[in-house]
């Protein structure tokens, strides 16, 4: 199969990149604008006879036709992710997030072509620490912030392109994701190199939050899975049980790094900060018979951490601005 991967140089995307090559025969071509938050660094490596990159954006419709044209299938993780700078710029969110996704499923739609929308679970905003509930696919939609609400409308629409034109589309919405090339912007890359660098972590409000982490590759065969086996017009959701609050994965960063467990300062807290996320990945692993296989949160922050202090020359180049950037927010 010949894949277009959006977003393939951010995060998630650059790590199913790696896990298509190496488990896979496809072929994969990458579009991507290189925002802040893209690296080619996360791509080095990569056969050139199996991969190719182009660097573009989602929202430009005719170079976006043309790869659509090309490819057997689209997966699409570009977007903007970060919360807290949707909170002070929203615009960038719209024009990626919603009209990106628009032009892209437009393009799929002229061409027939198989589309699977990366998602998050932010789009159904949050539970009470003590609500035994976790989030189904029937939970209804009530996101947060300006990213976690831009993402919920990419999901809609690329619903109602199901529905009233026929997309040959399935929609994933995963947990919070760790591993490795996460931009140290992210909680987890933030505090471990905060660490390196002799700078304490920062922990917003009393770090009460409960995030459900799942390690990169395990969101990746995932999709791989879905994209194989999932049902033309269906939404999965994507988790491994990994609940934990933000207080205790600083403590276990700090404890893996060799510093005292409260050597940690708590800052200004996140405006509208969604409390806890957790998933139920029931279907998912009933109907396809997806499985993770990180389920040991210690042992995958371990190797992130151990991943971050052996690639120091990928990370260190974002590092001071995006600390100068959380310092004028108080953060
Ligand atoms: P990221 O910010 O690390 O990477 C985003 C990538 O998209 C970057 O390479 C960037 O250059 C590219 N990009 C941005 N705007 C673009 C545009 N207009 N055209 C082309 N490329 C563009 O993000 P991530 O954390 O890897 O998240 C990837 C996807 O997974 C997103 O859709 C996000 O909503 C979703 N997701 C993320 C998480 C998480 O924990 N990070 C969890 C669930 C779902
Ligand atoms: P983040 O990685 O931004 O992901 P998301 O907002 O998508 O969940 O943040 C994860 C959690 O960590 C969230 O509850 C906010 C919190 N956080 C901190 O406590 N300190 C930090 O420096 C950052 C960046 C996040």
């Amino acid at each position: 199969m010949k894949l277009l991967v959006t977003g393939g140089a951010g995060f998630i995307g650059s790590n199913f990149v790696h896990y298509v090559i190496a488990n896979t025969s496809h072929h994969v071509t990458v579009l991507d604008k290189l925002t802040y938050a893209g690296n080619l660094e996360s791509l080095k490596g990569l056969p050139s006879e199996r991969f190719r990159f182009v660097k573009g954006d989602i929202a430009d419709a005719a170079l976006v036709d043309e790869l659509v044209a090309e490819a057997d299938a689209v997966v699409h993780y570009a977007a903007e992710s970060h919360n807290d700078n949707s909170l002070h710029d929203p615009r960038p969110f719209l024009d990626t997030n919603i009209i990106g996704t628009y032009t892209l499923i437009e393009a799929a739609r002229r061409h027939g072509t198989r589309f699977h929308h990366i998602s998050t679970d932010e789009v159904y905003g949050d539970l009470e620490l003590d609500d035994p509930a976790r989030f189904t696919e029937q939970t209804p939609y009530n996101p947060s912030s300006p990213y976690s609400s831009t993402k919920a409308g990419s999901d809609l629409l690329v619903r109602a392109w199901v529905r009233s034109f026929g997309l040959q589309a399935t929609i994933s919405n995963c947990s919070n994701n760790y591993g490795p090339y996460q931009h140290v912007e992210k909680f987890i890359p933030r505090q471990i190199t905060n660490v390196i660098d002799g700078v304490r972590p920062k922990l917003y409000g009393k770090g009460e939050n409960v995030r459900d982490w799942i390690h990169a590759n395990d969101h990746s065969s995932a999709v791989l899975t879905i994209l194989d086996k999932g049902e033309i017009g269906e939404t999965y959701l994507i988790g491994a049980d990994g609940e934990q609050n933000n207080k205790d994965v600083v403590e276990l960063i700090l404890e893996e790094m060799g510093q005292p467990r409260d050597a940690y300062d708590h800052v200004v807290d996140r405006p509208g900060h969604d409390l806890r996320y957790a998933i139920d990945s029931t279907k998912l692993r009933n109907e396809l018979g997806w499985k993770p296989e990180y389920s040991d949160f210690e042992a995958g922050l371990a190797a992130t951490i151990a991943w971050y202090r052996e690639n120091e020359g990928w990370w260190r180049p974002q590092k001071a601005a995006t600390e100068a950037k959380y310092k004028e927010q108080g953060q």
